[in-house]
């Protein structure tokens, strides 16, 4: 049977920005059998949305096929369910993650994995909650599976520092520090300063000062673990900063931190840089959305943009200077 038609953005090669961001009408997807369709209320953007555009995971052969629709983060209400799904029916809201190689975010409906859909409380707003997964994630493993944080705040007392606290990730791993037994540092552009204050941080550098630049922390610490969200930094500004067992958790690993990962490795080192890459699962999502249920934990909106004017925020995202999440709504 034909399938309705729906509004999306897609592009067609790799390259070329939010201008080849294209508007087209495709097909409303069907679900497999383990598969959900939502009718989307919120998306979100992530960096690697538009690194796989640019050809950063071509050798993975990502995006799978053109013409791609991407984004992955999404939140809506379930209207078609597949028949060997078994925790969500019709009517259900929920928020989830979309995999990298078929994407499907950009859209006014989109199918996911039931393996990657949580269930989303009315109290929890779609913006709120589809801009959790990948960002929200990222910063709750990064802290909890590498750093060791405890967030029930029952672990050893620790130094943390994140870099970049006022963007997506940024401001969720300040948060989610918070809730374990931490003191956290964080840099962020000087206009930026009374909100990260805001979310939680004790000290915060501006990261254009020659001490931003250094990663000193004003009151002396030395840091147990970094939640490393910008690039550009070389281990020698780190390691001095960092505590004898000190790790740098690095978010977006290039060939140089890869190396002086291999070189950490091979000499023994006890401070450590670690490259980190999320996977995000459902009851991490879950925890997650229960956490912004209770109050614990706030999704903060740098803006938001209805799907026909997707490329702005496309383009906003490469731009690299939002503070939080920026929200496409269909
Ligand atoms: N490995 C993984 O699994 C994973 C998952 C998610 C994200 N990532 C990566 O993590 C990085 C951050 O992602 P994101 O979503 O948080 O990005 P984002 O939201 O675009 O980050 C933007 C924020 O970064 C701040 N910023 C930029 N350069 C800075 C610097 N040198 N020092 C301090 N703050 C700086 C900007 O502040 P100003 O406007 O003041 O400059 C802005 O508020 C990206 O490279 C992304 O690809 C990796």
């Amino acid at each position: 049977m034909a399938r309705k038609l729906m509004q999306a953005v897609h592009y067609n090669s790799y390259g070329g920005g939010s201008a080849s961001l294209k508007h087209v009408e495709v097909p409303v997807p069907s679900p497999n059998k383990n598969e959900v369709l939502l009718k989307l209320e919120a998306i979100t953007i992530n960096p690697i949305d538009w690194k796989i555009q640019k050809g950063l995971l071509r050798p993975l052969f990502l995006p799978r096929h053109f013409p791609h629709i991407p984004c992955t983060d999404v939140a809506g209400e379930v209207v078609e369910v597949g028949p060997q799904v078994k925790d969500f029916k019709v009517g259900d809201k929920v928020v989830a993650k979309l995999t990298h190689q078929y994407g499907g975010g950009f859209a006014e409906f989109a199918v996911a994995s039931e393996s990657l859909t949580a269930a989303r409380p009315s109290e929890v707003l779609a913006a709120e909650a589809a801009a959790l997964p990948i960002a929200g994630l990222t910063a709750h493993d990064a802290l909890t599976q590498v750093a060791g944080v405890k967030l029930d705040g029952s672990g050893q007392p620790k130094n943390i520092l994140v870099t970049a606290a006022s963007g997506g990730v940024g401001h969720y791993a300040v948060q989610l520090a918070k809730l374990g037994n931490t003191h956290v540092t964080a840099t962020c552009g000087a206009r930026n300063i009374d909100f990260v204050k805001g979310l939680g941080a004790d000290e915060v550098l501006d990261y254009r000062t020659p001490e931003g630049a250094a990663l000193t922390s004003p009151s002396g610490r030395k840091y147990d673990a970094v939640i490393h969200c910008t690039t550009g930094i070389p281990w020698s500004t780190f390691d001095p900063n960092l505590t004898e067992n000190g790790k740098v958790v690095d978010l977006t690993p290039g060939l140089s931190s890869l190396t002086t990962f291999a070189l950490k490795k091979f000499t023994f080192s006890k401070k450590q840089l670690v490259p980190y890459f999320v996977t995000v699962k459902r009851e991490g999502l879950a925890y997650l959305v229960q956490l912004v249920k209770d109050g614990k934990l706030k999704t903060v909106i740098d803006s938001k943009f209805p799907l026909s004017k997707a490329e702005d925020a496309w383009a906003k995202s490469i731009d690299g200077h939002a503070t939080g999440k920026i929200i496409v709504e269909p």
